[in-house]
């Protein structure tokens, strides 16, 4: 049985539909929607978003990021024995993101299902792929973040709809003797479900209550910090390491600020720190493989080095995984 699991590939996709702050600003402006580009880049640090185009779902954006990622791992898709899809913004209620990815890529028979962990699925999905790994249930699998989060904003409401982008990020995560995922810590609860949360449900042919997202801003943010500093401390601690062995901290994109609280409290530099949400804005499940992958293909991250995610999101969610790559 193998003891470890590790990522042998990075590959990531955004939707050609680039809209910086000064285009999406004129585009409120015309439904009577007050914002600037100065307050969405002094509050949150974004610059600018991609979005989907209409008949562009998280599975086709998922589906051209593992393109990428089965090249990049040189793994053809047939080998793949498990597909984990971290979405809040799914194709359909059923079947899962995963399912319809799995046919697009021509494979058959393998597990196949998602993870709903909001920010935090991909350090979800990541922890549930090496534990399948670890235990033999599975030798390579994709895991992929894919949302498009464009379709359940609230163009009317200026305190969200200028946070989110949409995109997919993926990884083939190996069976292998060497360690890779060093330690995971996951958490949730509950009680915060409604700072955070997209509440429609669809029932009897309609659609009950909002299905557009709605946040407490500030109460996301206080919480924030401090489950992420934890977290990290946790895994940290579960490998006998310390902040001053990272190489990368790749977080969750949601807002500079919330990242530049957490690299202060860990005594990182910034520079040790990949950041997309000047580019990406917040891609929800997607945000931290974007962000690795970008890390890898800029040459920054690179094999051997020590590398911590974390995530945090609706639910309320939170978790890291501390891996070498
Ligand atoms: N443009 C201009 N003004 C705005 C905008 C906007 N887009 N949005 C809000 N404002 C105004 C508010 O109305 C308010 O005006 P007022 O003082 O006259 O009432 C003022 O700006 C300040 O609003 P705050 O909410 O206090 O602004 P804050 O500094 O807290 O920033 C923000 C808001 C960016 C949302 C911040 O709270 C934040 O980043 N929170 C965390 C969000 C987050 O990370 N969410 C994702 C979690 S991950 C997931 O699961 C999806």
């Amino acid at each position: 049985m193998p003891l470890y699991s590790r990522i042998t590939g990075t590959g990531s996709y955004l939707p050609a539909k680039r809209l910086s702050n000064a285009e999406l600003v004129s585009q409120l402006a015309v439904q009577g929607v007050e914002t600037s580009d100065d307050w969405i880049v002094e509050r949150t640090g974004i610059q600018a978003r991609h979005f989907a185009s209409v008949d562009e779902t998280s599975s086709d954006l998922a589906y051209k990021a593992c393109l990428k990622v089965l090249q990049a791992a040189n793994c053809p898709a047939q080998e793949i024995d498990l597909i984990i899809v971290a979405t809040s913004t799914p194709d359909m209620v059923f079947p899962s993101t995963a399912c319809i990815l799995q046919n697009k890529l021509g494979i058959h028979g393998c597990p196949a299902f998602d993870v709903q962990a909001v920010c935090s699925g991909f350090v979800y999905a990541l922890t549930i792929a090496n534990a399948l790994i670890c235990s033999g249930s599975a030798r390579k699998a994709l895991v992929v973040g894919a949302e498009v989060f464009s379709r359940i904003l609230d163009f009317k409401d200026r305190t969200t709809c200028v946070l989110f982008g949409d995109g997919a990020g993926a990884v083939v995560l190996e069976a292998s003797d060497q360690p890779g995922i060093l330690a995971s810590d996951l958490h949730a609860d509950g009680q915060f479900a409604h700072i955070l949360c997209t509440p429609g449900q669809v029932s009897g042919g309609q659609v009950i209550g909002s299905p557009l997202l709605q946040m407490d801003g500030q109460a996301v943010f206080k919480l924030a910090v401090g489950v992420l500093e934890d977290a990290a401390n946790a895994v940290l601690a579960k490998a006998h390491k310390t902040s001053a062995d990272l190489d990368w901290l790749i977080p969750h994109q949601a807002n500079i600020r919330i990242m530049q609280g957490t690299a202060k409290k860990l005594k990182l530099s910034m520079d040790q720190m990949i950041v997309t949400v000047d580019q990406h804005g917040n891609t929800s499940a997607a945000s931290i493989p974007l962000a690795l992958d970008v890390g890898v293909r800029s040459g920054r991250v690179k094999p051997g080095q020590l590398v911590l995610l974390e995530g945090v999101g609706g639910g309320f969610t939170w978790g890291a995984v501390l891996l070498s790559l």
